[in-house]
């Protein structure tokens, strides 16, 4: 795939401009500097040679064929350059000009033209706007680079070209290896769906990076990183946010949603991890371009010196990880090879004066140990001993214990630097602080976790289809996409949901009819197509306990109601069974312009409203899609059960989460839902939705 970009076997750079430090001079000088092996046509009707090489007026000058086109000309010579390729029979481009989508109307435009240009001569391309590509296993460089990035494994692309160049710059005085470099511009053909096919099953590749700003197709991105990151890691770094949010919202999952939580929901369930710096992108790639992933989540930390211990201690402990338990073997072995006022435990403190016999002994013993995962070796610069020797007992050890994940934190600057290349020798990522060791073995870890992680179907739930469509087909009758109370709460019942009694009374005697019937205490709440958050308008009441309560709410409320908001029209009030114990809950749809249908989960009342404590994920859903949701918000202990208090219906909940998911699915129309509040009972009793709002995508 794409192999003309990655292989070409000849190049043609269409703009080959003949001064130096033009683009397109560069870029040709790159090419022949770096050595590639492929025939190398520069096209310039204003030149015999450039760079020493003959060059030609087009590419229909040159004789032989041309795999890899790059497109260095002004962008108002694009169409004709692009038309002559395809009269020439090229397949692919990278054009670096700039000029398009990036600069306004008139930019747009013309990439439009050129798009459908590319489509009609099955061109595919990469850019425009971008720097290049390289791809260091094949000697190919087509970007205007300041020197060559050194070969390795790690696959990196990007939307933005300034990241393109600060990432290889870096990447030269790091001396990160990297197998392929993608600028990818304005992703005009070619974006991130293809590139992480392309790379897949790229034998040079262990890991891919990119930086991406937007996501043009959040399905199809979605599901190729599903199954791209089982084979290796994706980490991503997302910059900016979409327009999603533009249309206004009415409903509490509408309003919390964003193109964040969607982004991060998307990245969860495709197993995409999600660096937040670029400083972060390179941290944990590093460990994954260098190290196997650990087998399981327990950490040893290994150091000798306090400090870094607790510091890196402190991050396992909000990280997926968990302090290893030595057995009672090495336990014994390290109280025997380490003086007595070291630590024995994990962190293991060798104390400063550990030269580098005891620190083999004493970290062979660790990395022997069974219930040890990885080791985090740190070392903080002492004068008495010389730091490469340490680094060395490292780097072997890594290697007899393969299995093992280790690295390092080599604590410090330019003392460190003789050891921390020793290191690097080895194979053995250093990070100068403790931290960042700490969160390159989690994401490692997450990653096996993913890997593991059985692929599971979403279950089916079948609905009452057909009263969802009535009440969709009513209210777009009625000109009313956002339905009526009433209405929203008959489409979750229509898919399994248990609704408290409930009666529309148009009267006071009605109402107290009702109440009867339903038996007290009971709660009135005014129906009005135009009212959405009704408590804001004071018009509910709770807790009602006799037929005088009831008739005296029934006029408040509708006199109040009418009060309040000038020329509303009133259907009535709803008399209403008070569902009492348990614990209110929100769940939710919204409608992400990229990834589809949000579902969210919360507790109600203030966690939702002030602690935004929700959790997010894109259906459909899998039934541990749903669990996880649960048990991510941080009070999920009061729904389990904390503190004497009896677990609630955690079951039910995951089930009605499944529900909601299937709902929009089966009704991809619904462009927001709240169940607010839904009642879960104590453990075995289900839940209930009390109210319910909704919105619909017009016919
Ligand atoms: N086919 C091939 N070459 C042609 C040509 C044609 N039809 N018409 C003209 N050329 C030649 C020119 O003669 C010139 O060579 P010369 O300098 O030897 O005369 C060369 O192509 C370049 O054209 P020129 O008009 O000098 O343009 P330029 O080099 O100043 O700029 C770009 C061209 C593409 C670099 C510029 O338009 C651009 O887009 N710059 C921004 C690029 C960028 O930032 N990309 C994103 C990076 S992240």
């Amino acid at each position: 795939m794409l192999e003309h970009f990655f292989q070409p076997k000849s190049i043609a750079v269409i703009g080959a401009a003949r001064e130096e430090h033009k683009i397109g001079h560069d870029i040709l000088k790159n090419i022949i500097g770096y050595g590639f092996s492929g025939k190398i046509y520069p096209i310039n009707p204003k030149a015999d040679s450039v760079l020493g090489l003959k060059a030609y007026p087009s590419v229909n000058a040159v004789a032989g064929g041309i795999d890899l086109a790059v497109i260095v000309v002004p962008a108002d010579l694009t169409f004709q350059v692009i038309d002559e390729c395809a009269r020439k029979g090229i397949d692919s481009a990278v054009i670096i000009t700039a000029g398009f989508k990036e600069s306004g109307s008139e930019g747009a435009a013309r990439e439009r033209e050129l798009l459908e240009r590319v489509h009609r001569y099955n061109i595919r391309t990469i850019g425009p706007n971008c720097f290049g590509v390289i791809n260091t296993h094949h000697r190919l460089n087509t970007t205007f680079s300041h020197g060559h990035p050194p070969a390795g494994n790690i696959a990196f692309f990007s939307q933005s070209g300034a990241v393109c160049t600060a990432i290889l710059d870096w990447a030269l005085t790091e001396h990160i290896g990297f197998s392929k470099f993608i600028s990818t511009g304005n992703n005009m053909d070619i974006n991130e769906v293809d590139l992480l096919k392309a790379l897949e099953d790229d034998p040079e590749t262990r890991v891919i990076l990119g930086y991406i700003e937007g996501i043009k197709d959040g399905r199809a991105f979605m599901e190729t990183a599903f199954r791209v990151t089982k084979k290796k890691p994706v980490i991503l770094i997302k910059a900016g946010s979409s327009v999603a949010g533009a249309r206004a919202v009415s409903s509490h999952t509408g309003s919390l949603a964003g193109s964040e939580n969607a982004v991060n929901a998307a990245f969860r369930q495709s197993g995409v991890l999600r660096a937040n710096s670029l400083q972060e992108l390179f941290v944990f790639a590093e460990a994954f371009s260098l190290r196997e992933i650990p087998q399981g989540p327990s950490v040893a930390l290994f150091t000798n010196a306090g400090g870094p211990g607790i510091l890196a201690s402190d991050v396992v402990e909000r990280s997926n990880l968990k302090m290893a338990s030595f057995s009672k073997e090495t336990i014994d072995g390290l109280r025997r090879c380490l003086p007595p006022i070291a630590s024995i435990y994990n962190p293991v403190d060798t104390i400063a004066d550990t030269g580098p016999e005891r620190y083999r002994t004493a970290l062979e013993l660790v990395l022997k140990d069974d219930n040890v995962h990885s080791v985090i070796t740190m070392l903080a610069p002492i004068a008495l001993i010389d730091e490469r020797d340490i680094a060395r007992v490292v780097g072997e050890l890594a290697g007899k214990y393969k299995r093992k994940t280790v690295v390092a934190s080599f604590l410090g600057g330019l003392t460190m630097k003789p050891a921390v290349d020793v290191l690097a020798g080895y194979g053995i990522p250093n990070y100068r602080f403790p931290e960042n060791a700490v969160r390159a073995v989690d994401m490692m870890y997450r990653q096996r976790q993913w890997t593991e992680k059985v692929r599971e179907e979403p279950e089916v739930f079948k609905g009452d289809r057909g009263a969802v469509s009535a009440v969709f087909s009513r209210a777009r009758e009625r000109g009313h996409l956002t339905l009526a109370e009433g209405d929203a709460r008959e489409v979750v019942a229509a898919y399994g949901f248990r609704l408290p009694k409930s009666v529309l009374a148009a009267a006071r005697s009605s109402a107290v009819e009702a109440a009867e019937e339903i038996g007290y205490p009971v709660v009135l709440k005014v129906a009005s197509p135009d009212i959405l958050h009704k408590s804001d308008i004071r018009g509910v009441r709770l807790g009602l306990e006799g037929p005088d309560e009831v008739g005296r709410a029934f006029e408040s409320v509708v006199e109040g109601v009418r009060r309040r908001v000038p020329g509303v029209h009133i259907d009535g009030v709803f008399v209403q069974e008070m569902v009492q114990g348990g614990r209110e809950v929100i769940l939710g749809v919204s409608h992400d312009a990229q990834f589809g249908h949000l579902i969210m989960f919360g507790l109600g009342g203030i966690y939702v409203e002030m602690l935004k404590d929700v959790s997010f994920r894109v259906a459909p859903l899998t039934k541990s899609d749903a669990w996880e949701m649960v048990k991510e918000i941080r009070s999920y202990p009061l729904l389990k059960g904390a503190r004497g208090e009896g677990a609630l219906d955690v079951d039910a909940v995951v089930e009605g989460i499944q529900r909601i998911s299937q709902l929009v699915v089966d009704f991809p129309e619904i462009l927001e839902l709240d169940i607010n509040p839904l009642v879960v009972l104590p453990h075995g009793s289900g839940v209930v939705a009390i109210d319910a709002r909704a919105t619909i995508a017009p016919g």
